[in-house]
């Protein structure tokens, strides 16, 4: 059944779990991290980004996930939007049956510039009213992601601040970030503590001058009570990368989140964790795979089935790690 994020990480928070967020853009990703789900008997939040409303189409979205829920009676799922940049499409993703919507005022509407406080606060506050009043949920996000180690500028995938942020902008202020949940009343808030979004988080293995998770405690320990969001959390698995070269891709020596890290989040009030990377390096390595194999294939289901396949084996250890699993 359809749920809201709120309705979600309340029972995350009660019983000590955390949740996968996982982006989908089509019908394949939707079956493979349901059939994820089912398996392991675990809620899920599915969300879809700016970029995979315009890709797919809402009236697409909205009834492949009612399809979803349809299949999975006994699965909670939240649907939720990723990185809204305005109230418009907060609004418009409430209208097409979204359960919980993402203001992303830490940036401005271009999602390139910074944006000052009042501005992220108040357009964050407006969404808030309006998706209570319309029985959504609502994440907000203070402080700006990006890597510690570059200072920023993600800009790769067209996403994140242009330009070299200091080390204070790109970890969030724990009294700033009371001060925004009491401004804004938002369900779930996204932190900074140097993730980044896409395959090149980290240049090594991340430690604790990269990947500031004392940010998170120090943020828990003051809003014990706010359920805390980690987005760029893909692990990007060696295992994952070296498919994908193995077959002719060509993905740069990198790291990710490792899971441990994320779990000792989860003791400190993360409950949603943001993963994308993840789901696409599973399912190009499985296509790279078979179109390397195969070439003699061209019917779309035989790329496409191991392609889902690899993403429910991905997405059914998450729930395991994340201790989802057993909680539907
Ligand atoms: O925020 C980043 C997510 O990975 C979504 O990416 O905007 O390319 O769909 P996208
Ligand atoms: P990854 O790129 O690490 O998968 O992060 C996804 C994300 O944060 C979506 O909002
Ligand atoms: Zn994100």
């Amino acid at each position: 059944a359809l749920i809201t994020l709120r309705q979600l990480l309340d029972h995350a928070a009660e019983h000590g779990y955390g949740v996968p967020a996982f982006n989908i853009n089509n019908m394949e990703q939707g079956l493979a991290i349901l059939a994820a789900a089912a398996k392991t008997s675990s809620p899920v939040i599915l969300q879809a980004s700016r970029g995979a409303r315009a890709y797919a189409n809402d009236f697409i979205l909205a009834r492949l996930i009612e399809g979803l829920a349809e299949m999975h009676p006994d699965i909670p799922i939240c649907m939720h939007l990723d990185h809204g940049n305005n109230e418009a499409t907060c609004l418009t993703a409430i209208q097409h049956g979204f359960t919980s919507v993402m203001m992303d005022g830490s940036l401005q509407e271009d999602g390139t510039s910074l944006a000052d406080y009042e501005y992220n606060a108040g357009i964050t506050r407006r969404v808030s009213d309006m998706a209570h009043w319309a029985g959504a949920s609502v994440e907000g996000e203070i402080g700006v992601l990006g890597s510690l180690e570059t200072g920023g500028g993600e800009q790769e995938d067209g996403h994140g601040f242009e330009g070299t942020l200091s080390h204070d902008q790109l970890l969030t202020d724990p009294a700033e970030a009371a001060r925004f949940v009491a401004d804004t009343h938002v369900d779930a808030l996204a932190v900074a503590m140097g993730t980044s979004h896409g395959a090149y988080k980290f240049s090594r293995k991340p430690d604790g001058d990269v990947l500031a998770m004392n940010v998170i405690e120090a943020i828990h320990a003051r809003l014990p009570n706010t359920h805390l969001v980690m987005h760029g959390s893909s692990s990007v698995p060696e295992d994952l990368q070296e498919i994908v070269n193995k077959y002719g891709g060509e993905i740069k020596p990198t790291w990710g989140v490792p899971v441990a890290e994320i779990q000792r989040g989860i003791r400190h009030g993360v409950r949603k964790i943001n993963i994308d990377t993840d789901c696409r390096l599973a399912m190009t390595g499985a296509i790279r795979k078979v179109f390397a194999e195969k070439p003699e294939e061209f019917d779309p289901r035989k790329y496409l089935g191991p392609a889902m396949a690899a993403v429910t084996k991905l997405a059914a250890q998450r729930f395991e790690e994340f201790g989802t699993a057993g909680h539907a």
